[in-house]
C-alpha cells in the first residue's frame, strides 16, 4: 500500500478515511516489526549461537565447544594471564622445572610471605605448601604437583580441579550421583581418579550442552544446598529445577569456592550446610561429625580446617543482599565483535572496575579501587593482629603443658583453639581480603581473638572475668538468597564488645 497514491479529492470524511487507513497501515507494520523482532530475539535466546558441532555430555573438551561459541572460549582460554591487585590477582613466580614438579611458573608462597601459617598449621599438610590462587586453566596441575600431595590427599579433592562430568557420568552408568558414590565408597585413591581426568573446569562443567542453560553438576553443592533449603524449611531441594537464572549465576561458583570436608568413614566429600552458612553454623555440623583433621604438633589440639569459603562469604554481604551474584563482579557482560557477551576469563573485578562496578555504581575508577583497598586493609590489618593472638596462644599452650598444667585447663584451652584457629582461618582463607562481606569478616575476626584470650585464660587459673556486656553481638542473620535463620551456635565465648572489634 502506498499512501502518495491516495485520491487527490474528496470532502473531510474522505480524508479522514484515507488518514485512518493510512495509520493502521502504519501501526500494522509497526506491529508486525516488533513481532518479528519480539521473534528474533526469543529465538536468539533460544538458539544464540551458530551450531557448528553438536555437543553432548561425552564431549568434555572445551575446544570442540569452541567451534560454536569462538568468544568466549579465546576470554576462557586468557585465565592464564596472572597479573597482581594489592591483595589479590596472581603473580607469576619462575620455578625450575624437576621431574616431580615440571611446572615452570607457580604462583607466590602464602606460607614464605606470613611465617606464623606454618605455626598455626603445624602437624597438617598446609604447612608444607600453600600458595596463592591464580586461574582457573592452572586448577589440575596446582593440584597435581602441590607439595601436599606427600600427605594422600583424598581422591575426592579432584571434584573441584577438573572437569569431572564425563568421569561422574562413566563410573556412575549415565548417574552423575552414583559415579560420585563409586569414588568414595571404593576407595579409590588421587592416583587412579586423576587418570580419568584431563581438563580443568570446562564448558560442560557450567552448561548444559543441549541449550547452554547453566546447570549444577557437582553432586555435593546438589546436597549441600538441599541440606541449608531443608535448615530454612524448604523441604527436597532441587537446585536444577527450582534456582532462578540469577541464583544459578552464583551457585556455579558455589559448586568449588566453598568450605568442605571428608566425611568418615569414607571420605565422603561433603559441604557443612546443614545448619546455616555463617561460621558459627559449619563450626556445629563439623563439631557434631566429631571431625578431626589433625592434631596440632605443638598444643595438642585436635583441629578442623576450613577452605575458601567465597559462597559463604558473599551470602553475608550487602552485594547478595541486593541480589548481586558472583558472575556480575567476575564475569561481567563485554562487547565482542558486536555482541554482548559474558567475560569468561574470571579474575579479579578489580582489573575490570569498568565493567564489574560502574554499571552499578557510578564512581570514578580511581575511587572504587580506594574504596575495595580500604576494606581490604583495615581487615588485612586485624587479621594480623588475630593471628598473634592465636600464636600466642598455641605457645602459651606448648609452655604450660611443659609446666605441668592440669588436662582440664589444657583442653579447654586446646577447644578455644580449635574454634579461634577454625574463625580466623576461614576469614583468611576466603579469597576476598574482607571485601565480600566486610562487616561480617570484622565480627568473626572479633569473635576469635577473644577465643584465643579466653583459651589463655583457662590456662592461668583464676576465673574468667564475671562482667557481663550487654549482648550486642548476636548478629541478626543477614536475608540473604540462601541464609538460614541466625542461630547462635557457639555459646562458649563472653560476647565481643565494641571496642574490640573497631580496634
Ligand atoms: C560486588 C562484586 C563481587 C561479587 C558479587 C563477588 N565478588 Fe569475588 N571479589 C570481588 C572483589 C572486589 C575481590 C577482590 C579482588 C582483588 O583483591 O583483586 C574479589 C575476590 C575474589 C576472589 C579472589 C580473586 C583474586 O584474584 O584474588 C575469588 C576467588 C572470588 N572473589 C570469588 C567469588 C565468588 C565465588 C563469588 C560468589 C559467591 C564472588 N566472588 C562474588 C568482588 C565480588
Ligand atoms: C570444594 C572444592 C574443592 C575441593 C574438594 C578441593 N579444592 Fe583445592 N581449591 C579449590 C578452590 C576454589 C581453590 C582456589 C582458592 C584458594 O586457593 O583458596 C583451590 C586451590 C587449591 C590449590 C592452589 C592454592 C594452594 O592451596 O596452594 C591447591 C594446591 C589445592 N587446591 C589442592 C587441593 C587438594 C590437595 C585437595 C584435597 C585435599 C583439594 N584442593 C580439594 C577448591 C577445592
Ligand atoms: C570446578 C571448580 C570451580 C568452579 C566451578 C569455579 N572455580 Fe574458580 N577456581 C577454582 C580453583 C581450583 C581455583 C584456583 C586454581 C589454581 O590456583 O590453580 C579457582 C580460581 C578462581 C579465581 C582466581 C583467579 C586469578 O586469576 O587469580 C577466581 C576469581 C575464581 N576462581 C572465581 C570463580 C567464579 C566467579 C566462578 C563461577 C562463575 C568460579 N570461580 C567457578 C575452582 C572453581
Ligand atoms: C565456571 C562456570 C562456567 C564455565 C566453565 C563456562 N561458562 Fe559459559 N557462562 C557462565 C555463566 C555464569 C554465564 C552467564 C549465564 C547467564 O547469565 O545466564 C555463561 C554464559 C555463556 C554463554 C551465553 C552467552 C554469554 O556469553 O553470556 C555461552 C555461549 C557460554 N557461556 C559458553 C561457554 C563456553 C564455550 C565455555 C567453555 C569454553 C564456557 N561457557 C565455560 C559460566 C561458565
Ligand atoms: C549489580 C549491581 C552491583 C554491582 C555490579 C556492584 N555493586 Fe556494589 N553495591 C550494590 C548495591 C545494591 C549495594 C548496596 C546498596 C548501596 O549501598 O548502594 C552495593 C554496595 C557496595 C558497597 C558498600 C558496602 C557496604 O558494606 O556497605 C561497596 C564498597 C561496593 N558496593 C563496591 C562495589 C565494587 C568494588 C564493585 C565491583 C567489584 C561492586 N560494588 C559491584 C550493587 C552493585
Amino acid at each position: 500500500m502506498n499512501p502518495t497514491k491516495t485520491e487527490p479529492e474528496g470532502g473531510p470524511s474522505r480524508r479522514m478515511l484515507v488518514a485512518v487507513v493510512v495509520l493502521a497501515a502504519v501501526a500494522t507494520v509497526a506491529v508486525t516489526a516488533l513481532l518479528i523482532n519480539v521473534f528474533e530475539r526469543k529465538q536468539e535466546a533460544k538458539n544464540p549461537f551458530y551450531r557448528v558441532v553438536e555437543l553432548n555430555d561425552t564431549i568434555d573438551d572445551p575446544a570442540t565447544w569452541a567451534k560454536n561459541f569462538p568468544l568466549q572460549y579465546d576470554m576462557y582460554t586468557k585465565t592464564v594471564d596472572m597479573q597482581r591487585t594489592k591483595y589479590g590477582g596472581s603473580e607469576a613466580m619462575p620455578h625450575s622445572p624437576t621431574d616431580a614438579d615440571p611446572r615452570s611458573v607457580v604462583a607466590r608462597s602464602k606460607l614464605q610471605e606470613d611465617p606464623r601459617l606454618k605455626t598455626i598449621w603445624a602437624g597438617y599438610a598446609f604447612s608444607a605448601d600453600y600458595r596463592e590462587r591464580r586461574g582457573h586453566a592452572y586448577m589440575l596441575e596446582d593440584q597435581t604437583f602441590t607439595e601436599r600431595q606427600k600427605f594422600n590427599p583424598p581422591a575426592m579433592c579432584i571434584n573441584c580441579h577438573a572437569s569431572m562430568v564425563t568421569t561422574f557420568l562413566k563410573l556412575g552408568d549415565g548417574d552423575i550421583m552414583k559415579g560420585f558414590n563409586t569414588i568414595s565408597d571404593t576407595h579409590m585413591t588421587y592416583k587412579q581418579i586423576r587418570e580419568t581426568v584431563k581438563h580443568p573446569v570446562a564448558c560442560i562443567d557450567c552448561h548444559d550442552p543441549e541449550n547452554m542453560q547453566l546447570r549444577i553438576t557437582r553432586p555435593a553443592f546438589i546436597e549441600g544446598i538441599r541440606a541449608l533449603k531443608g535448615s530454612q524449611g524448604v523441604q527436597n531441594y532441587d537446585v536444577n529445577t527450582m534456582a532462578t537464572r540469577q541464583e544459578m549465576r552464583s551457585y556455579v561458583c558455589g559448586q568449588c569456592h566453598v568450605t568442605y570436608y571428608f566425611a568418615p568413614p569414607n571420605k565422603r566429600l561433603t559441604f557443612p550446610w546443614a545448619k546455616g552458612l555463617k561460621v558459627e553454623d559449619i563450626i556445629a555440623v563439623e563439631d557434631q561429625a566429631k571431625l578431626v583433621e589433625w592434631t596440632h604438633l605443638d598444643s595438642g589440639a585436635g583441629l578442623i580446617k576450613p577452605r575458601h569459603p567465597e559462597f559463604e562469604m558473599w551470602n553475608q554481604g550487602v552485594h547478595a543482599r541486593s541480589g548481586v551474584a558472583c558472575a556480575d563482579c567476575h564475569m561481567p557482560y563485554t562487547r565482542q565483535g558486536g555482541l554482548k557477551i559474558s567475560d569468561h576469563q574470571i579474575n579479579s573485578p578489580i582489573l575490570k572496575i569498568n565493567r564489574s562496578c560502574q554499571t552499578c555504581h557510578h564512581f570514578p575508577e580511581e575511587e572504587l579501587k580506594a574504596k575495595v583497598e580500604d576494606i581490604q586493609d583495615r581487615f588485612f590489618n586485624l587479621r594480623n593482629t588475630a593471628l598473634d593472638a592465636l600464636v600466642d596462644l598455641i605457645y602459651d599452650i606448648k609452655a604450660e603443658k611443659a609446666k605441668g598444667a592440669t588436662e582440664a585447663q589444657l583442653s579447654a584451652a586446646r577447644d578455644h583453639q580449635r574454634k579461634g584457629q577454625f574463625m580466623i582461618d576461614f576469614v583468611m582463607s576466603e579469597n576476598s581480603m574482607g571485601f565480600h562481606a566486610p562487616q561480617e569478616a570484622t565480627r568473626i575476626l572479633g569473635e576469635a581473638i577473644n577465643f584465643c584470650r579466653l583459651g589463655q585464660l583457662s590456662l592461668h587459673g583464676g576465673p574468667l572475668p564475671s562482667h557481663n556486656p550487654p549482648n550486642i553481638v548476636e548478629s541478626p542473620g543477614s536475608p540473604g538468597p540462601a541464609t538460614a535463620p541466625a542461630k547462635h551456635t557457639m555459646k562458649q565465648g563472653k560476647p565481643t564488645t565494641v571496642a574490640q572489634l573497631g580496634k
